[in-house]
């Protein structure tokens, strides 16, 4: 991990790199630089260079010019970017420790630069025997308007992205529902938040029929963790509560999903489950003054002899029953009994995160997720606002009565797969059945996992949700 610090002693500190936007450049004195480094410097701008080096006094600076714009969300974006770029540059270098300033008078610019910056070294090096990643280990940010509290939260959200990210990279060889779980449970050691793990016999006395419907045909058994953080001070009386899905591994079941390619990636298909952990470990190291729990029913889905069939008919936790056409469609099974055992909570606002369907893919890709539900419309500005914020985009989905036809099943109350269209949405309203109180499904599947590297969102898992939920939870603190 990178250690990010504020810098308030003058720099003893070897390289350093300058975010220089606007027209007017800093002096050279304050850059550090001599008469004919100065040059260089503006010849480069001029030349529209986005980053350009100089060896200076021994030592190289860097410097990476960013032209703003209007709207402010796109400017942080932009200085993330720019972040990543400057990550690359310096890996082949093998530099460990940086500065960082800027001579914009916003230090949030300074902050989006760093947080770029240090997401961009993420890389999985955990079964290589040749480690080959990032080489930044400490970065110090040096700004007249930073305090430190900041810097270190933003450290904390950092941290808790790369633990999303190993998550998901995490095979499922290794990582198991009980390994998930106990992941959890360790992280919340550190942090500072309880998990209680129920095993296949507490989950069989729940009557969880959804989670061990799709266990069936697995040897490995489900867990079913409850994550709480509840800090003194709390600005709410009732739980947040985010559900996240925990499947482990998707084959499809005994609807096997077609080899090659549409299984490769199924490890990530525990991507909100990791959202959630990578969350609360945020939250909680950062004593956010909130009441939040995470439910996290976890299993992988497999086609093993015991495995449900297409046409069996399985009854979730509240007791309704449900016709499984297709196997595959085993998110919102284990989803079922996680939002119907949410109600005993008497939860302000239930989020629930998922790498749900191929259809929401198909129809915003991976750069947005799909976003519906029947929490307010101002819960629902202020969650599309954070994903402007922090670039974890959201569009929403209509929830519309109609939809629901799809899943009305001949021969038990409910089906779990809808027609060939729209299938994000009735995958939704499956969802919005075993909900009583306000709330908010966040279809992830498109940016939880990516094929290509596009900037500083790696290849593979991304982390995607955490600086979402954190942005956003962050801001109910102010608001209340
Ligand atoms: N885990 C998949 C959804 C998925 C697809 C996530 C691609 C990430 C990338 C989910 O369990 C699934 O298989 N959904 C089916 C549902 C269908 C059978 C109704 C799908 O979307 O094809
Ligand atoms: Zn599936
Ligand atoms: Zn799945």
């Amino acid at each position: 991990m990178i250690e990010i610090n504020l810098l308030n002693a003058p720099s003893k500190l070897g390289t350093t790199a300058w975010l220089i936007t606007g027209e007017k450049l800093p002096d050279k004195s304050a850059l550090g630089l001599d008469k004919h480094e100065y040059e260089i410097l503006v010849k480069q701008r001029d030349l529209k260079r986005n980053i350009c080096c100089i060896f200076s006094k021994e030592k190289v600076q860097h410097f990476v010019f960013l032209t703003l714009v209007k709207e402010g969300y796109k400017n942080f974006e932009a200085a993330r970017k720019a972040g990543a770029s400057l990550s690359f540059e310096i890996k082949k270098s093998g530099l460990s420790e940086l500065t960082l300033t800027t001579n914009n008078g916003d230090s949030s610019i300074l902050l989006s630069f760093a947080e770029g910056l240090s997401l961009a070294q993420y890389s999985f090096q955990k079964y290589k025997k040749e480690k080959d990643g990032g080489s930044i280990k400490k970065l110090f940010l040096s700004h007249s308007k930073l305090n430190k509290l900041e810097v270190q939260h933003l450290n904390t959200i950092v941290e808790a992205t790369w633990i999303s990210r190993d998550l998901v990279n995490e095979p499922v060889i290794f990582l198991t529902a009980e390994k998930l779980a106990e992941a959890a449970r360790d992280l919340g050691k550190k942090s500072g938040f309880e998990t209680e793990i129920l095993n296949k016999a507490k989950i069989k006395a729940l009557k969880m029929g959804g989670i061990l419907g799709v266990n069936a045909g697995s040897k490995l058994p489900p867990t079913f963790s409850t994550l709480t953080y509840k800090p003194k001070g709390a600005k709410n009386i009732k739980p947040i509560i985010l559900v996240g899905k925990g499947v482990v591994y998707d084959t499809g079941g005994l609807s096997l999903k077609p080899t090659p390619n549409s299984m490769d990636s199924m490890k990530s298909d525990m991507a909100g489950a990791a959202a959630v952990i990578g969350t609360l470990y945020a939250l909680s190291k950062n004593k956010l003054p909130l009441f939040v729990i995470g439910l996290i029913p976890a299993t992988d889905n497999r086609p093993g002899e015991d495995a449900i069939t297409p046409g069996d008919v399985i009854t979730i936790h509240d007791g309704t029953t449900i016709e499984v056409l297709n196997t595959d469609a085993e998110g919102r099974l284990i989803l079922a009994d996680a939002l119907s055992y949410a109600k005993k909570f008497d939860p302000e606002l239930v989020i629930d995160l998922a790498t749900l369907t191929g259809s929401a893919v198909r129809a915003i890709g991976t750069l947005a997720s799909a976003l519906m539900g029947t929490a307010t419309k101002s819960v629902k500005e202020e969650l599309i606002e954070s994903g402007y914020e922090t670039y974890e985009r959201l569009i929403e989905f209509p929830l519309w009565d109609e939809y629901g036809d799809q899943i009305k099943s001949d021969i038990a109350d409910l089906k779990n797969v809808g027609g060939a269209n729209a299938g994000a949405i009735t995958a939704g309203k499956f969802l919005q059945h075993f909900t009583t109180y306000p709330w908010i499904h966040l279809d992830i599947a498109g940016p939880s996992f990516l094929n290509s590297q596009d900037s500083y969102r790696p290849k593979n898992g991304t982390g995607v949700g955490v600086r979402l939920l954190y942005n956003f939870l962050s801001k109910r603190v102010k608001n209340k």
